[in-house]
């Protein structure tokens, strides 16, 4: 273990066959907001807190190593990398954590922000088929132009401080408060016309004006507060963040990765492209390009078989004794409850590959009061859902022989 913490940690109840120790206890603060300003900018469906990647970077990583997430969703962990002076790889099918994840990495000043907004012609006319049918519910007919003008000014140069813009114009295109584009609607998820139509009714609402400009500024001089070192910029220039299958990473080479911080998609519960139909609208996102990919497995036996894939690719990635820390939950089912921490180990174990195996350090369960953003499995709302983070920690062990086979072989090869 590249570094150790101070924990206090408890053993859990005893694995099924008692080969590794699985662990309970606080890993980090349940207060909420406690990381750097940029980690917040954007909500995402299913993120985990930084507070997560950071406890894993520290523990299991060093300066200036490789750490890769291959479900990156609002990069979460690929900004606490660099934020703590480690190379971010990121992978993810949805075209839109990718944007997230590559903006949050590059984050540009605010005077650049101002600048650029101040080149923007909002006030243009813009063609107004599908505002009436799809978007009236949710914003002024000016607002919606503004928008569009916007959008059509990022597309044209996806420059840095373009795609930093477009960032925070997708964190503020549906809210709560008068800080959003929209009439008061849902943060977290994009709602349906239909439902925000509802919506309005029952509260006698209708949207009226916003204007983008100055909530976009607003939003930035949150997002940066806490400002950048000259380390953070040293590593982000060789980040690597790709639109990739995880059960295929062709772009990662074998035995490149130093530690892997990520949490899969689980079941069907989250609905990543239904949830964010008007982010996709504003990034001009076809979903049909990847949705077959984006995985929402209606069984554990079909998750089984996905989470096998990407084992098989994680280790095939990862240098022999790095880590690989897989976060996951319980799920309440028909038949009880069902800990995917042993999935995910039992899986694991089962991982084949000609000259490494992955062997269960140990399972960390983070217990605390309800962690908002960690509720990835059986949510419905706030109240309900999973509050302890289970992160598998898997380490790649060259199996015995490998190593021999390979200097004979490159005896031989060199006589
Ligand atoms: C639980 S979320 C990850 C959230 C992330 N930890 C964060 O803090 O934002 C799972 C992610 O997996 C992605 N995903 C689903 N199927 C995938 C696949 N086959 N390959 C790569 N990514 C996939 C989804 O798009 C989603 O962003």
């Amino acid at each position: 273990m590249a570094n150790s913490h101070s924990l206090k940690l408890v053993a859990d109840r005893a694995t099924t066959d008692g080969s590794y120790k699985r662990l309970v206890g606080e890993l980090w603060s349940a207060r909420q907001r406690q990381m750097h300003s940029l980690h917040y900018v954007v909500s995402y469906r299913a993120s985990f807190k930084p507070e997560l990647p950071d406890f894993c970077i520290q523990r299991y990583s060093e300066k200036g190593q490789i750490v890769l997430d291959p479900f990156s969703g609002r990069g979460t962990t690929a900004l606490q990398a660099n934020l703590l002076g480690r190379v971010a790889w990121a992978r993810d099918i949805n075209p839109l954590s990718v944007a997230m994840t590559r903006a949050k990495t590059n984050p540009v000043g605010l005077d650049e922000i101002v600048l650029r907004l101040n080149e923007v012609d909002f006030t243009r006319p813009v063609a107004m088929d599908g505002y009436t049918d799809q978007l009236s519910p949710f914003y002024h007919p000016e607002t919606f132009r503004e928008l569009m003008n916007l959008r059509s000014h990022i597309r044209k140069n996806k420059d840095r401080v373009n795609a930093f813009i477009e960032l925070l114009a997708l964190s503020r295109l549906h809210g709560h408060s008068p800080g959003f584009f929209s009439v008061y609607s849902f943060p977290q998820i994009s709602i349906p016309p239909e439902r925000q139509a509802m919506i309005n009714r029952k509260r006698h609402q209708e949207p009226e004006y916003r204007a983008v400009a100055p909530r976009v500024i607003k939003k930035a001089a949150q997002a940066l507060r806490d400002g950048f070192t000259s380390d953070f910029f040293a590593v982000t220039a060789a980040n690597s963040i790709e639109q990739e299958n995880a059960r295929n990473l062709k772009s990662v080479p074998a035995n490149s990765v130093d530690l892997i911080v990520t949490s899969p998609p689980f079941l069907d519960k989250v609905d990543y492209l239904a949830d964010n139909w008007l982010e996709f609208w504003f990034s001009g996102i076809n979903p049909k390009h990847f949705g077959r990919d984006l995985v929402m497995c209606r069984s554990v036996q079909e998750w089984t078989s996905f989470i096998t894939d990407v084992l098989s690719e994680m280790l095939r990635v990862l240098q022999p004794r790095a880590y690989a820390v897989v976060e996951v939950g319980e799920v309440e089912t028909s038949a009880g409850m069902l800990y995917l921490d042993e999935v995910v180990a039992a899986a694991a174990e089962g991982v084949s590959h000609p000259q490494k195996r992955f062997v269960v350090e140990e399972v960390l369960i983070n217990q605390q009061s309800f962690t908002k953003l960690a509720n990835c499995f059986k949510v419905d709302n706030n109240e309900k859902g999973t509050n302890t983070n289970r992160l598998v920690v898997l380490k790649a062990i060259e199996k015995q022989g490998a190593r021999r086979r390979k200097t004979g072989s490159r005896r031989q090869s060199a006589k």
